[in-house]
């Protein structure tokens, strides 16, 4: 009974160091300047999680909407956006997929 509790508990642990880094990650790159501020324009978290819930499964989409979120054009040049690393950015996005906790 204990080895479940302390498997649980890593896990529970793990997932949450997790999700913990990667908003450190959002933090260390000057997201929360803009998307955790309401002053400026930018879409909260909670909105692009919805937006992108729709990727969740698919292997592939933090690499392609990360790519797509770096080349910039989309959406109005962002110099935060263009700045990210290739692997930054599909890491970024998976976290919002996942719900941007
Ligand atoms: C200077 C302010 C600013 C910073 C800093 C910034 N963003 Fe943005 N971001 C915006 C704005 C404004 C939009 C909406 C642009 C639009 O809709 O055309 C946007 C859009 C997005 C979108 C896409 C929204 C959509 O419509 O699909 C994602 C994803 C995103 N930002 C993630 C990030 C991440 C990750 C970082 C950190 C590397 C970041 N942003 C840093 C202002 C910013």
């Amino acid at each position: 009974m204990k080895k479940i509790y302390f498997f649980a508990l890593s896990v529970l642990l793990l997932v949450m160091t997790s999700a913990q880094a990667n908003r450190q990650l959002a933090v260390r790159n000057g997201c929360m300047a803009c998307h955790a501020d309401t002053e400026y324009d930018a879409p909260p978290w909670p909105e692009l999680a919805a937006k992108y819930a729709q990727y969740q499964g698919q292997p592939d989409a933090a690499r392609i909407q990360g790519e797509k979120l770096r080349k910039g054009k989309l959406f109005n040049n962002i110099k935060a956006h263009r700045k990210l690393t290739t692997n930054n950015a599909s890491e970024l996005m998976q976290w919002i997929i996942d719900g941007a906790q």
